[in-house]
């Protein structure tokens, strides 16, 4: 396969590492600099081998990392990279008008670049998309997924950490369908005068920016630009539904200003959120409701009184949000939402994880988990003997606004010079790191809201958010509550919208275990058919 079209990629140009960009350039420069050259490919192959086992040779174009703005903070982060199918087995594809899959690689609320990735499933985040070890390399090191390119196994199991992202890129390609891969600034991100430019925020902006520069390019770059559908994991899935919920907000339009972004639509059609962490201000309450009778993994109990306040606090949040659970259930509250978690969530999901068994492999699972009860083809059991099952509980309390700041999200809020702060009330009052205010300062409701899907589907109802969602969650990832996410599917079924949700029994942090089914839901939603030459 020969190399393409080889003309260099002008708007990436110099990447500025860090510098602050917004003094240099001139507003007049940014029409040009946002215009995608269709001619400025490289042609590679990749074999991907699909959920069911079988290998496809893709041939695509590859476009290496274009900045999405005019006047980047830091292009390393505020740059893109695409991938499109020219020919799949052989047979040639046009992918002008395939749905594009708009997937990041955001982990940890930290910083994502594509700036130096060299084929799809380029994108990396310091923490490679899933849980964050201590220690993880820095985005520089990290933005090559050459290593986790391969494809998903027979089964299409792919809970490895950062396997989500990649897999459902490599599927998406397979399928005909067009990969966009943003980077996005996050929170470590520390300029040589000391100040934070990643924190809150900068990624959702960044998604938005990028969101903006594809439109824009309506009939340049390849894809539907009006079939974008969004997907992250974790920190990146709650990114992607705070993408697919907030679609041409104006909230957002003095961030998007300052970095000259393209002047168009930045809603999105469709959203894909693996455990999105999400919900920021409440996920403390929802933490202690879901988990607080579970110990840490050294077996310590958390305080038992600030678990108590924190699910106290979660009740009244619960009763305010007046949802109406799946499946007829009808209003919920902190009181049933148990029972509803077991109906229409985790049931389901040990009955299709046992259905699939072997008699024999089913047969040993139930006896080393006595408090399933399988009868006629349906796993049951109760709320308390799951919470049993999961064990350990994966953070402290509170989970997020930790009362000395140690947390990421205390990062993600931090501003300016100062790297963490507190963003509730709660945690706020209770602060042991010296804050003499005991409040949270007054920009911090602001960017809550800037952040949150919740804001956009309950306080201000957004009409231009994506109506399409698929949402999937292991049921022992205790990295949030698993009610963040069955709260999320509620209200956006009670607003009228498409959800599909699902909890993967006894997976954990970042699986993505149906991501053949997800490509699939791609087609069905956006009424997508394969144009294939012979
Ligand atoms: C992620 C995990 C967390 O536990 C968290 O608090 C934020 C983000 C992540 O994996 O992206």
């Amino acid at each position: 396969m020969g190399i393409g079209a080889t003309a260099g990629v002008a708007a990436v140009g110099g990447i500025a590492l860090s510098a602050n960009a917004s003094d240099s350039k001139s507003s007049s420069s940014s029409s040009d600099a946002l215009v995608f050259d269709p001619d400025a490919y490289t042609k590679l192959t990749k074999t991907i081998t699909d959920t069911e086992g079988t290998e496809h040779t893709v041939v695509y174009h590859f476009w290496k990392a274009i900045t999405y703005v005019a006047d980047p903070v830091d292009a390393t982060y505020q740059s893109l990279i695409v991938s499109s199918p020219v020919e799949i087995d052989g047979k040639a594809v046009d992918a002008s008008n395939a749905p594009i899959l708009l997937a990041n690689s955001i982990g940890g609320y930290l910083p994502a670049s594509v700036a130096t990735a060299t084929e799809v499933g380029g994108g990396g985040s310091a923490m490679g998309g899933g849980a964050a070890p201590s220690g993880a390399p820095s985005a520089s090191t990290s933005t090559s997924a050459s290593a986790s390119a391969s494809a998903p196994g027979a089964n299409g199991n792919t809970n490895a950490t950062g396997g989500a992202t990649s897999s459902n890129q490599l599927l998406a390609l397979a399928a005909g369908y067009v990969v966009i891969e943003p980077g996005a600034r996050g929170r470590t991100l520390k300029n040589s005068s000391g100040e934070y430019y990643g924190t809150a925020p900068a990624a959702i902006v960044d998604l938005k920016a990028a969101v903006r520069y594809i439109k824009s390019n309506k009939g340049r770059i390849p894809g539907n630009v009006e079939r974008i559908v969004s997907a992250g994991t974790s920190a990146g899935g709650a990114l992607s539904s705070l993408l697919g919920a907030s679609g041409d907000s104006p909230i957002y339009d003095k961030y998007l200003k300052e970095l000259g972004a393209a002047d168009a639509s930045d809603a999105i059609f469709a959203t894909g959120a693996w455990c999105p962490i999400t919900d920021l201000e409440h996920a403390d309450g929802a933490y202690e409701w879901n988990w607080g009778a579970n110990d840490l993994s050294t077996g310590k109990q958390v305080d038992q009184t600030v678990s108590k306040a924190l699910r106290g606090q979660f009740a009244e949040y619960q009763a305010g949000l007046k949802l109406r659970g799946l499946g007829g259930f009808g209003p919920l509250n902190a009181r049933n939402l148990d029972a509803y978690m077991v109906e229409q969530y985790l049931e389901p999901s040990a009955t299709t994880y046992l259905a699939a068994l072997s008699d024999s492999a089913r047969e040993t699972y139930l006896k080393a988990n006595t408090f399933i009860t399988w009868a006629d083809g349906k796993a049951t059991f109760t709320w308390a003997d799951f919470l049993t099952h999961v064990g350990a509980r994966k953070k402290d309390t509170p989970a997020f606004d930790a009362f000395d700041l140690s947390a990421g999200e205390n990062n993600e809020f931090g501003t300016g010079t100062t790297l963490a702060r507190h963003f509730t009330t709660y945690g706020a009052k209770n602060d042991s790191t010296g804050l003499s205010s005991k409040r949270v300062a007054s920009d911090i409701p602001a960017k809550l809201d800037l952040m949150n899907p919740m804001f956009h589907l309950v306080e201000k109802v957004n009409q231009n958010r994506s109506k399409h969602w698929w949402i999937r969650l292991g049921t022992k990832d205790s990295d949030t509550s698993l009610t963040v996410a069955a709260n999320l599917a509620a209200r956006l079924d009670n607003l009228g919208d498409d959800v599909n949700h699902l909890y993967y029994w006894d997976e954990g942090h970042g699986a993505n275990t149906d991501p053949g089914d997800f490509i699939k839901w791609i087609a069905q939603v956006t009424g997508h058919k394969a144009k294939r030459g012979k």
